[in-house]
């Protein structure tokens, strides 16, 4: 395969930026040096920045295209190519795809069992070559719920399951202390009247109470069986955070307040935000805005939650914040990697994997003017 080279580009690296070429070959960096490349087909960047390709946690984008309006049901392939090359177009080189464990069955509100079918499928597309970037899985253990520890058994250390997170939705706790934003949130996703949401939350509030202790131990457990690293999720006091410690947890998702985020940074524990919620200045159920985590210094890791594109928007705010670019692109990419044990990218160093994406700044907006993943054009 031929040499790929990018000159006159402006490159960023873990702790610095200088303007140079790059050169990729057989899917890896090869070379890294601050001359101008001479080279016939050497692409001219026109002193674009090129920054390593963006590591994704914790995304639900793919449920969007699996249900583009309530209650339909979209083919599953489809939306599975669609969420992708949404990804790849967003300067997303690796994802991983969050999927919920534990199904709800209420009278109102049914979340059912889908984890194990719609991870065979991404693998399956996978396995063919049909995906432009590189998938791993996010198995999100909700433990107030019914039926955690069949599912989790479905899967096995083969599964690329890369992150297991714990979840506890239980009205009144973490992200939902706030019972009216939950109220707000159900109600319009759902479409409640008032008395059936209070069924709703009796119905959780009985779940929690019956399996939640035994969901969380299992949850733990199978994190550790399935080759996992392990996130906690939601956590707000410092006892949480001392639980998730004892865990082995290493990636701390959406704390909801400071005093979670510090107690975090005391035990090692990397801090993930939500990009929309450093994009919207604040938190849609009212918790702690990233923005005030990132300017204490408490903010390590960047996701795109719901929307891919935040994820490039939200590093070059952070950047403009910290007047520190290789440091806010490493929260989308570096930082990531290493949560999850993935050494081989999240760098632009010799020898990583050449997961790479152009982008040029136009009136402040960072804007993808192309994507590579292990050095094959995908945006
Ligand atoms: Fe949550």
């Amino acid at each position: 395969m031929q040499d790929l080279i990018f000159t006159n580009a402006r490159i960023v690296c873990e702790s610095e930026e200088f303007t140079g070429t790059l050169v990729v070959r057989d899917g890896m960096i090869a070379e890294m040096d601050t001359g101008r490349s001479q080279v016939a087909g050497a692409l001219d960047l026109g002193g674009d920045t090129l920054i390593p390709g963006l590591v994704e946690l914790h995304t639900d984008n793919l449920e969007r295209h699996m249900e583009p309006r309530p209650k339909v049901d979209w083919p599953h392939a489809a939306a599975i190519l669609a969420h992708d090359a949404e990804l790849a177009s967003a300067g997303i080189t690796t994802v991983f795809d969050a999927l919920r464990i534990g199904s709800i069955h209420a009278k109102n509100t049914t979340y059912g069992k889908y984890a194990r079918s719609v991870s065979h499928e991404i693998m399956q597309l996978r396995e063919k070559g049909a995906l432009k970037i590189s998938h791993y899985l996010h198995l999100r253990g909700e433990v107030c719920s019914e039926t955690l520890e069949e599912e989790f058994a479905e899967f096995t250390p083969e599964d690329r399951v890369g992150l297991v997170s714990l979840m506890d939705h239980t009205p009144g706790q973490r992200q939902f202390r706030d019972l009216s934003a939950l109220k707000t949130y159900v109600q319009k996703k759902r479409s409640m009247s008032d008395a059936d949401f209070e069924e709703h939350v009796d119905h959780l509030l009985n779940l929690r109470e019956a399996n939640g202790t035994r969901h969380e131990a299992a949850t733990v457990r199978e994190a550790a069986r399935l080759g996992a690293v392990l996130a906690s999720h939601d956590d707000t006091t410092a006892d949480h955070v001392e639980v998730s410690r004892g865990y082995g947890v290493r990636v701390a998702e959406f704390p909801t307040t400071i005093e979670a985020a510090q107690a975090c940074k005391l035990h090692g524990i990397a801090v993930m935000m939500g990009a929309p919620n450093l994009i919207r200045g604040g938190s849609h159920s009212g918790n702690v805005a990233a923005h005030e985590l990132a300017s204490r210094g408490l903010l390590d890791i960047i996701s795109s939650d719901y929307v891919p594109y935040a994820l490039l928007s939200s590093a070059f705010l952070l950047a403009d914040l910290w007047d520190d670019l290789p440091r806010a692109i490493s929260c989308v990419t570096a930082a990531p990697a290493r949560a999850v044990n993935l050494d081989d990218r999240g760098r632009l160093a010799v020898g990583l994997h050449a997961d790479m994406v152009r982008v040029a700044r136009i009136e402040g907006t960072p804007v993808v003017r192309g994507v590579w993943c292990h050095g094959r054009q995908v945006g």
